[in-house]
């Protein structure tokens, strides 16, 4: 298969199914990743290995939270790239004070 275009994914994502499992994250990230609730990290624009290895770690126990354990656990490691490519794609600016 020949895919062609730029981008710095490492494997095609599918943005639509990523879209899709985001909502289940809305509640507490928000939509799109920008966090309004205290004691959640924001994960806009973080890189998509991060996101993705992270989604891995809490899935298998490897990274402890009681919340994100039961919230990865179902998921496949295709949701995991998908939603995680999902959140990756929106830029975030870094103010100084
Ligand atoms: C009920 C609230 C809640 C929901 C729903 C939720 N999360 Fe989380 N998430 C958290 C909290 C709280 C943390 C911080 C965990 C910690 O302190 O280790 C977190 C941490 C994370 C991290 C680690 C961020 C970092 O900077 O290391 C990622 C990635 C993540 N969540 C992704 C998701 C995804 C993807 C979904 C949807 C499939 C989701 N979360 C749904 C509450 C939630």
């Amino acid at each position: 298969m020949i895919v062609a275009g730029i981008h710095t994914q490492a494997f095609a994502a599918d943005l639509v199914a990523g879209e899709k499992i985001s909502q289940s994250c809305a509640l507490c990230h928000g939509q799109f990743g920008i966090t309004s609730m205290a004691g959640t990290p924001s994960i806009a624009g973080q890189p998509e290995v991060y996101l993705s290895s992270q989604l891995k770690q809490f899935r298998d126990g490897k990274r402890q939270n009681a919340v994100m354990n039961q919230i990865a656990k179902p998921l496949s490691d295709a949701d995991i790239n998908n939603v995680s490519a999902w959140f990756a794609q929106f830029e975030t600016e870094l103010k100084k004070r």
